[in-house]
């Protein structure tokens, strides 16, 4: 049955619309999820994901069409190109600067990262998937129950919690990067350089030439105390004169975002673009 879903798309397709059996089959054949070569499928997955904080994983190829060419633009005053895409989800958009500088031809460095873009699956009776943080994000057992933040059923939101109480494993049968398989193939032939990064927490000294954290540092996600912390500690990670582009894609799929370059370890604003980022305030006044 696996073996048949896996080689057939359209089926694959049909079931990731059944929130109950969709992580089942899709986790059944994610030892081979590189393999599966559906947007549809994989939108679903990345997207209906649970991430242990108020941040969704949406995003969309092409969404930050009208910032890729200005962020070249204000990269130009740097010798060097060494870029850092921050809570990236499955990494299209990165993909789609990445295909704009190498149309420029400019030769750059380029790390993305994502804190819950890995997850670890344990097999069993009952097959386990935890985040980075070991929290229990899906499990199943046999075809009957699937749980996550969608499913509603009371007997598996029941199960749901009763499985949160065991103990995490200590040793895990794999672990899956959740990227977009155009990605993937560039992290495969180091073309991206896929890196373990905490917005709030992981520290990197003075490395980056342009910024972009983009849908993550939102006053609908985290406080204005945290959104601090977390823009200190970006700002830490860039060189003298390093950009950073921050926003918020709004409802209309308008990008509100704002760019700003460090200089004396502040940063200076530099322009806007649509209504500026809606925590522009918060980092001039850092
Ligand atoms: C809405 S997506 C943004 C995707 C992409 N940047 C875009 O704008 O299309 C938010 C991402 O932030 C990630 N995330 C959540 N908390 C994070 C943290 N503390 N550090 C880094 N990434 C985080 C989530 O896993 C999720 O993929």
């Amino acid at each position: 049955m696996i073996k048949i879903a896996s080689k057939n798309i359209n089926f694959l397709e049909k079931v990731s619309k059944i929130p109950v059996l969709k992580h089942f089959f899709i986790l059944k054949i994610s030892e081979n999820f590189n393999d599966i070569k559906s947007e549809l499928v994989l939108n679903k997955f990345y997207r209906d994901i649970w991430v242990n904080d108020k941040t969704s994983k949406k995003t969309e190829k092409k969404r930050f069409s009208d910032l890729d060419i200005p962020s070249f633009e204000l990269m130009k005053e740097n010798k060097d190109y060494i870029i850092h895409d921050i809570a990236v989800s499955n990494g299209i958009c990165s993909n789609d600067f990445y295909e704009l500088l190498a149309e420029k031809k400019k030769k750059f460095e380029f790390y993305i990262s994502d804190k819950f873009a890995e997850i670890k699956v344990k097999k069993g009776f009952i097959t386990k998937a935890y985040d980075n943080e070991n929290h229990l994000i899906f499990a199943y057992a046999g075809c009957f129950y699937a749980a996550d933040k969608n499913t509603f059923f009371p007997l598996t939101v029941l199960l749901f919690k009763l499985l949160q109480k065991n103990k995490t494993p200590e040793k895990f049968d794999y672990s899956l990067l959740l990227l977009h398989p155009e990605v993937s193939e560039k992290v495969k032939k180091k073309k991206f350089k896929f890196i373990s990064y905490d917005i709030f927490n992981t520290e990197i000294h003075e490395k980056f030439t342009f910024v972009r954290a983009m849908n993550i540092l939102n006053l609908g996600y985290f406080n204005e105390d945290k959104i601090r912390t977390a823009v200190i500690n970006i700002k830490k990670s860039m060189k003298e004169n390093a950009v950073l582009l921050v926003g918020r894609t709004n409802a209309k799929k308008i990008n509100n975002a704002s760019f700003f370059r460090k200089q004396n370890n502040k940063l200076a604003h530099l322009k806007d673009i649509n209504e500026g980022s809606e925590i522009k305030k918060i980092i001039e006044n850092l």
